[in-house]
């Protein structure tokens, strides 16, 4: 039987479940979160036998976790990851990887010393819609891809960023890293290649101005709540607000690809809308999952048709399928425990999820810094020529060969 240590049970924590199987031979035995009502509610549901740890070193002090999945804010990322690779352990790292270039370096060195499993959660690269768009652009459906953009609409924004640690770059850096480390790794996949040179823009502009804020010593709230609208009337926000709420960032990618990012969090609806333009056609998704009354779709068009022609020529429904995250959650489980018994992943390599912090991370820099376009640094030769970054693929390849596998 496989153990499993949850550090961070709560919110994002509950993946942990997904991975409890008995049955397969995996089970949940420990967890640490600093929240009682995180640990009251797991022990009703798990019982006396799941172990509570008081800090995460004390769950890793437990030798006998083979697993540990790490699910706690971004800025633990990266003493939590190290520790727990340090000790042997394989471990499932929610995304982004650390809230800096040199934190995910840091992560990979310890990973590559310590000859651990380094699994890294970028459940996207799951999405039925996502692995629809990439099945086309493999299959040659729009010819040689020219242009990736992706325009990402956030209804939830006001809830889920601005009330608690999300808001500050010191926990977050920024949101275009914190939120947008999803969609640049997803538009590195379609491209099959990895930002080289980045601009950012990006503005707080909304949420600056809401004056109902919580008491520094509140905890803050990131319930989603479908009445909070209209934005500016949005309460308890965080005392500290230091990130953008609107960011764009443009990508030169390492194969000639370009690409777009435009990211609000003051939308009335949600969505992440990707165009992938290519030398025969175009494709977009209407919807980024699909729910029992509202399925996704894929349009492709690739043949020239004017202006009354948003169909498209073909046009492919996604059905639901069952699971949080449009399904994609179940199914990044059983990637990662396939990966825990054999080493073999399908998902995003750790050279992958640290090239979208990286490319996230140079464009905040751009932004804050008058727009300056910058490069994005490659991992040390000593990182970069380890086997483990990514199963198949060596750095030379990085520039021609596609992070999927
Ligand atoms: N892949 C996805 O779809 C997805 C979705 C949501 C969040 N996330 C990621 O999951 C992570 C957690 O996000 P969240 O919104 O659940 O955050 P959160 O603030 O709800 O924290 C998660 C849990 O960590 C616990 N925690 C806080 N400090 C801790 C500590 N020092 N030691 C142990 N536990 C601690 C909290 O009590 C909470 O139960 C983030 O990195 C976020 O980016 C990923």
């Amino acid at each position: 039987m496989f153990k499993i240590g949850s550090i961070g049970a709560g919110g994002r924590g509950r993946l942990c479940e997904n991975a409890h199987r008995p049955d397969q031979g995996f089970e949940l035995a420990a967890i640490c979160d600093p929240n009682p009502r995180v640990i009251a509610d797991y022990r009703q549901r798990y019982g006396d036998q799941l172990r509570v740890a008081r800090t995460y070193q004390e769950l890793l002090d437990q030798d006998d976790l083979d697993i540990v999945f790490i699910t706690t804010p971004d800025y633990l990322h990266e003493e939590q990851a190290v520790a727990a690779l340090e000790r042997g352990k394989v471990v499932y790292l929610e995304k982004p990887m650390a809230i800096t270039i040199a934190g995910c370096d840091r992560i990979l060195a310890a990973a590559q010393r310590h000859g651990a499993g380094l699994y890294v959660g970028h459940n996207m690269r799951f999405f039925p819609v996502i692995q629809k768009m990439k099945q086309w652009i493999d299959e040659g459906r729009i010819g040689e891809v020219q242009a990736i953009w992706c325009r990402h609409f956030i209804d939830y924004g006001g809830d889920a960023y601005f009330k608690d640690w999300h808001s500050e770059q010191r926990y977050a850096t920024g949101l275009l890293l914190q939120k947008g480390a999803h969609d640049i790794d997803v538009i590195h996949y379609l491209a099959g290649s990895y930002t080289q040179r980045t601009v950012g823009m990006g503005k707080l502009s909304v949420y600056n101005q809401v004056q109902d804020r919580r008491r520094p010593d509140e905890a803050g709230s990131a319930r989603f709540v479908q009445s909070h609208w209209p934005p500016l009337k949005q309460k308890k926000l965080s005392p500290i607000i230091d990130v953008e709420d609107h960011t764009m960032m443009l990508m030169q990618l390492a194969n000639g690809i370009q690409a777009s990012y435009c990211q609000c969090h003051y939308t009335p609806d949600s969505m992440r809308n990707y165009t992938i333009i290519g030398t025969e056609g175009r494709i977009e998704n209407d919807g980024d999952f699909s729910h029992e009354t509202n399925w996704a779709s894929v349009r492709l068009w690739n043949r020239r048709c004017g202006p009354a022609s948003r169909q498209g020529t073909l046009v492919e429904a996604v059905p639901p399928i069952q699971g949080s995250h449009g399904g994609a959650d179940p199914q990044i489980i059983d990637d990662f425990l396939a990966f825990a018994q054999t080493g073999q992943r399908t998902g995003a390599t750790p050279l992958d999820a640290r090239m979208s912090v990286a490319a996230g991370y140079q464009a905040t820099l751009s932004l804050r810094q008058g727009n300056q376009p910058l490069d994005v640094p490659p991992p040390s030769a000593g990182l970069a020529t380890w086997s483990g970054l990514g199963p198949s693929r060596r750095p030379e390849e990085h520039q021609r060969q596609s992070p999927n596998h």
